[in-house]
């Protein structure tokens, strides 16, 4: 979809469809002439509730007049629900054009809001499909009509929301195209298209010799070749002191549990365990395309998780790279032995503070379904910063504890650690300690997405990968650069 910025009003640009939104209390600013959009409001037919949407035929063309609900509440994820029943009315009504007369006297997050929340309910993942020539039409432009300058707002929002699909295309495609070696490749082609981020991939070779037990136990039952991703951005005339942002990925692109194997039903869902590793990529991609004044240090662990006659058993006992001791007792809790070398690595070259993003537990699902994320942190001004950025991002994360006494449970019994604690109890901490273990004393936030990841039932992106965190680690980098 192209995207437009315009101070023109809406009846000056060639969209054959306006939307135009409506507060509670208030009134359409501009009518067409003869009022026809008053008179919907008058009628009925149209009102002023949240997400309500009316059509009206006036001066040769579609209007759709939205209910923006109450002015006060209006912000960029309100905007964004907006731009979803906006879009599916316009989509349904053959729409090519579509310009939006952007809302007076509202911020200009509203813009960004309106703007993603457009392209992300446009995505569609249709690759491996053979698509009939009965196709309905797609809106090929979008307008934003304002009597201010959005342009700059329009832009971000458009890259943070490509951006955010990006991460969508990656999670969607299945294991068997999106291998280890295909996401290091999107990390290349990222590289190559972006000045100043620059990236490494190093294979099963590198990764058993630089002692990273803990990754490499789980790589070694598949025949796929994983990839330790790292991709930098140095942001052009950054002070020599600046600290770099370390984000940390987990990047399992088929999650089958390994020996200690998933039940059957439903197991396709494992391929979106890569999902956390797609919104570091994507996000670190973001930041450097934004050019945003903030060293990132990017570390994504990718690998499948297969069960074979090479594969890591239950009660193995594996080295991470700095030398912690591992028995792996249920080899299905492999995000977090991928995710302990990758933040040591992260840490050995030089990130200051850490945010890991992963698929962990099952767990955190059922505590926090797919409205929050969890997150769990060693430090609670980081942890209120990732949590803030979280909420003006919309993307929200609520905090679960970390304590001495959960601690305890992911203690071995015959090396440092386990990676499953003792019982069934509190398992997103159990996850969370075990890389509280491997942060140290780095101020870290673990973000454990995997209620958010996929299927989370949002209005903007519905069904399959959701691109999360995206949002959430770009508003992030974007307060750390304006901190300087
Ligand atoms: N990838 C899964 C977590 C997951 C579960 C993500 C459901 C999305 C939906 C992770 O590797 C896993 O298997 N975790 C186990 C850990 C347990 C064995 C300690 C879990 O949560 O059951
Ligand atoms: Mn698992
Ligand atoms: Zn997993």
């Amino acid at each position: 979809m192209r995207l437009t910025s315009t101070t023109d009003a809406p009846s000056a640009t060639t969209a054959d469809t306006i939307v135009v939104g409506v507060f509670e209390g208030e009134d359409v600013a501009h009518d067409v002439e003869g009022g026809a959009l008053g008179a919907l409001l008058e009628r009925g037919e149209a009102k002023r509730s949240f997400r309500h949407v009316a059509v009206a035929h006036a001066a040769g063309r579609r209007w759709l007049l939205v209910g923006l609900g109450k002015r006060e509440a209006f912000d960029a994820e309100r905007a964004r629900l907006v731009a979803v029943s906006a879009l599916a009315r316009a989509n349904e009504l053959g729409t090519t054009s579509l310009c939006w007369e952007f809302p007076h006297h509202v911020s200009g997050a509203v813009a960004g809001g309106l703007v993603g929340g457009t392209l992300l309910a446009d995505y569609r993942f249709e690759r491996y499909k053979n698509l009939k020539d009965d196709e309905p039409t797609r809106i090929e432009e979008l307008i934003l009509s304002a009597h201010d300058e959005l342009g700059p707002a329009v832009a971000l929002a458009e890259v943070l929301a490509t951006a955010q699909n990006a991460a969508r295309d990656l999670q969607n495609q299945p294991s068997n195209d999106l291998t280890p070696t295909a996401l290091a490749d999107r990390a290349r082609e990222l590289a190559a298209e972006i000045d100043g981020l620059e990236v490494e991939v190093e294979g099963r070779e590198q990764i058993v010799a630089r002692g990273m037990g803990a990754f490499a136990c789980v790589a070694q039952g598949s025949d796929e070749e994983p990839a330790l991703i790292v991709l930098r951005w140095n942001p052009p005339g950054a002070a020599a002191d600046a600290e770099p942002l370390g984000l940390v990925g987990k990047a399992v692109t088929f999650d089958t549990g390994g020996i200690s194997i998933k039940p059957s039903a439903g197991m396709e869902g494992m391929k979106f365990d890569m999902s956390g590793g797609a919104a570091v990529l994507e996000a670190t991609g973001a930041i450097a395309r934004l050019g945003l004044a903030v060293p990132v240090i990017a570390v994504i662990g990718s690998t499948d998780n297969m069960p074979s006659g090479r594969a890591v058993k239950p009660g193995d006992i594996v080295r991470a790279m700095d030398g912690t001791s591992i028995e792996v007792n249920n080899t299905d809790a492999e995000g977090r032995l991928v995710l302990s070398d990758c933040i040591l690595h992260a840490r050995a070259l030089g990130a200051a503070r850490l945010v890991d993003v992963a698929t962990l537990t099952g767990g955190v699902v059922t505590a926090l379904g797919s409205v929050y994320a969890g997150v769990m942190s060693n430090d609670d001004d980081w942890c209120a910063a990732v949590v803030a950025a979280g909420e003006r991002a919309g993307e929200l994360a609520w905090r679960l504890p970390l304590h001495e006494r959960y601690a305890e449970d992911v203690k071995g019994v015959y090396a440092d650690l386990t990676n499953t604690g003792r019982s069934r109890k509190a398992s997103p901490i159990m996850g969370g300690e075990f890389l509280h273990h491997f942060a140290g004393d780095t101020p870290w936030a673990h973000l454990d997405i995997a209620g958010m990841s996929d299927d989370a039932g949002l209005p903007y992106a519905s069904s399959g990968g959701t691109g999360w965190g995206v949002r959430l680690l770009v508003e992030l980098a974007t307060a750390l650069a304006a901190d300087r």
